[in-house]
């Protein structure tokens, strides 16, 4: 069964080809780099036009690459709650015309599913049930995932997002887009391996509160007064070792209320996903902390880590093989809970 999958929920233009929600036929996404070095960010409706001018040629191409036309394909997949509103329905529009055009299956998938989904495509043997922190630009969750469609909320942020946080700090460091076609993560974690992270002692945001919620505008805060602070002062400005002591405090609190949450479901597996989670650093945190207490830990590929119309597609198939599809009246839901 061959599903396509269609991505525009925020900056990337995604469009791929997944067959029986294991196999990538093909994975195409279209960056919109040239414009946030441009506006040093995402623009909600720039990015919704430049969506629309992008998705017939990365659906073309991903048909292409995988030597399929539309007539193989069985069904179409797209993320459909949760992202920039304008970007979701171009995404949307372009998956209802070829459902309506084919007559095949319409499915809209929760793109924090289609998140945990990357790590079910890249590691099958991941055992149910087990805890699951999707970390991203827009999102910093920590579910029970009960099996393929149960999902229960645990704790999320109270303000920014950890992937929000890298950004701002990195765009405040103006070393973000600075000639690289990369986000500010990135950036950050690449500066860090230069860098010492017990430099600065940044605070942990609720690190030791009893809930598993999270909040990092007071990290990114201090780390902006201690900047501004030295400059005031005259003094050096070692950016690597202000990177690393950073990124050390965010990963230090997403590990450490990670643990907890595995501890209080008593589940032995953890699953890492969204674009945070191609961070380095908390990699090794993870691998090791997990190592240690017997809990096995999952990441996926980098290339599943940040947005991409595969883990959308393998989602899909999930839902295909249970009987459940949207219909050509599917909305679009900027906001919409995932789990309960
Ligand atoms: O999943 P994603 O592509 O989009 C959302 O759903 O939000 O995640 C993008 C986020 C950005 O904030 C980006 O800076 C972050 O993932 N990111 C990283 C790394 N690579 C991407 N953050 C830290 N370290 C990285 N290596
Ligand atoms: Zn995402």
């Amino acid at each position: 069964m061959l599903v396509l999958g269609i991505e525009t929920s925020c900056d990337e233009t995604a469009a791929a080809l997944v067959d029986s929600g294991a196999t990538i036929l093909s994975n195409i996404i279209a960056t919109q780099f040239d414009l946030l070095k441009k506006y040093g960010g995402v623009v909600p409706e720039i990015a919704a036009r430049r969506h629309t001018e992008s998705i017939g040629y990365v659906v073309k191409e991903a048909l292409d690459k995988a030597n399929k036309t539309l007539n193989d394909v069985d069904a179409v997949a797209v993320s459909s709650k949760q992202g920039l509103i304008g970007c979701l329905m171009v995404g949307v529009a372009a998956a209802k015309s070829i459902s309506y055009a084919r007559g095949i299956p319409l499915i809209g998938i929760h793109h924090v599913e289609g998140h945990i989904f990357a790590n079910r495509l890249s590691h099958p043997e991941l055992p149910f049930p087990h805890v699951c922190l999707t970390v991203s630009g827009g999102h910093t969750m920590i579910l029970y995932v009960n099996d393929n469609s149960t999902y229960e909320l645990m704790g999320t942020t109270l303000d920014d997002a950890a992937g929000e946080c890298f950004d701002k700090i990195a765009k405040f460091l103006d070393i973000s887009y600075a000639n690289r076609n990369t986000g500010g993560g990135r950036v950050i974690d690449e500066l860090s391996h230069q860098g010492n992270l017990k430099a600065f002692n940044f605070p942990r945001p609720m690190i030791r509160s009893k809930n598993l919620d999270f909040s990092f505008s007071g990290l990114k805060t201090s780390v902006i007064n201690m900047f501004k602070d030295k400059i005031v002062r005259g003094e050096s400005l070692p950016l690597p070792d202000i990177a690393a002591s950073f990124q050390e405090a965010i990963v230090d609190v997403l590990v450490t209320k990670t643990l907890h949450a595995a501890e209080e479901k008593e589940v032995r597996a953890i699953s890492v996903t969204g674009g945070v989670s191609a961070n380095s650093r908390l990699r090794a945190v993870f691998q090791e902390t997990c190592e240690r207490k017997g809990i096995a830990v999952f990441f996926p590929p980098l290339s599943l880590c940040t947005d991409n119309a595969a883990m959308v597609a393998a989602a899909g198939y999930a839902h295909l093989k249970r009987g459940e599809f949207s219909g050509l009246r599917l909305d679009v839901f900027p906001n919409a809970p995932i789990g309960v």
